[in-house]
């Protein structure tokens, strides 16, 4: 049976920087608490017009230069969102078209911030039951379009940003090794933009309301984000046989440094092996954990051969844990 590895990676996120003090002229907040709370200095901002598939598209020419392949050998482009660029078509069609990349199917995929751990393990089906040689799998989210900038409990948190892999077909290397994914979907109000869907529409009446923007319980979100985390990761390294201190990396969704500080502990994973870039971009929601690989990768961090663990948590609820050989 095939393999699926991660032949390629690529991110982009927007040039323009909010701080944290840009934050203090908007809401009751300050640099002190954000910083403490969360960890997050400063996160990106789309510009007006710009859309999800524009960073989604320069994320996966990355992706495609780094595979060396050409966008026609696509066989499959697979985009988790929350923020996709429109109701229908959806994003990955958008960006099918961008890329020239016409022999591909495309979809979009939601799982919150969980989105890419789904997408990564559907595009690896795709490749591993030969169906696909070639799979694009991105995670992308303009959150700050969604997030209400009166909500000092929300707006904080957010960023926007892109990050796409290329997922190949391989006999002798082992890439993805496997994945473990879960869903509550009882717990679903503590992290939801209610408005803007079928059930509530946004019209002039709910307008006011502000219920088209992210609402969360966030001691709540905090609780059951380490909770399902550190379960899914146990229960993948158990399936896999592999043992916490053959893992040379934790990439995991970067929501909130202590969030992740609490994980590392509880996994035992040591801090210098715990990959965080959150203080520069907030939560890029589906779009976290791709952009955080391609920085480590970049920086020379992670090397070929190396054991990366990425976990992941989001609405829904939604989690996963994933084990690649890099
Ligand atoms: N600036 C100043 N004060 C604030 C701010 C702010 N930006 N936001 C909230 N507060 C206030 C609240 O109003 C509250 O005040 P009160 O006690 O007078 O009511 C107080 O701070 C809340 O304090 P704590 O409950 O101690 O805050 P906590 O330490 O729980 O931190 C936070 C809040 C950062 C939201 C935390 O709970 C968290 O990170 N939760 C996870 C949320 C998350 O990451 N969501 C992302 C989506 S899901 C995911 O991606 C994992």
């Amino acid at each position: 049976q095939q393999k699926a590895i991660l032949s390629g990676i690529g991110s982009q996120v927007p040039e323009t920087v909010i701080t944290n003090k840009d934050l203090e002229r908007l809401v009751d907040t300050n640099d002190e608490w954000i910083r403490t709370r969360t960890g997050i200095h400063e996160r990106r901002q789309a510009a007006s017009g710009q859309a999800a598939s524009d960073l989604a598209t320069e994320a996966a020419e990355k992706a495609l230069a780094t595979a060396g392949i050409e966008a026609s050998d696509l066989g499959a482009i697979i985009v988790a969102t929350s923020t996709p660029d429109m109701i229908f078509p959806s994003t990955a069609c958008v960006l099918q078209k961008n890329l020239k990349a016409f022999n591909a199917f495309a979809y979009d995929l939601s799982a919150a911030c969980a989105g890419f751990l789904f997408a990564l393990s559907n595009g690896a089906q795709y490749v591993e039951s030969g169906v696909c040689r070639h799979v694009l799998v991105v995670g992308v989210d303009l959150m700050t379009r969604i997030v209400d900038f009166q909500d000092r409990n929300t707006c904080v948190l957010f960023g926007d940003g892109a990050g796409a892999v290329v997922l190949s077909g391989s006999e002798d290397s082992q890439g993805l090794l496997g994945t473990q994914l879960g869903s509550d979907g009882r717990y679903g109000d503590i992290l939801q933009v209610p408005a803007g869907g079928s059930r509530i529409p946004l019209t002039a009446e709910t307008f006011p309301l502000r219920q088209h923007y992210i609402q969360m319980n966030g001691s709540e979100v905090f609780k059951m984000a380490v909770r399902a985390m550190e379960q899914a990761a146990l229960n993948l390294l158990e399936n896999t046989d592999t043992p916490l201190s053959a893992i040379d990396w934790l990439v995991p969704h970067q929501a909130n440094r202590r969030i992740i500080e609490t994980l590392g502990k509880r996994l035992q994973i040591p801090s210098e092996k715990v990959f965080m870039n959150l203080q520069h971009y907030g939560n890029m929601s589906a779009a976290s954990i791709p952009v955080a690989l391609d920085e480590a990768w970049r920086k020379g961090l992670i090397e070929p051969g190396q054991l990366v663990l990425m976990l992941a948590f989001g609405g829904g609820l939604t989690w996963g844990a994933s084990l690649l050989r890099w």
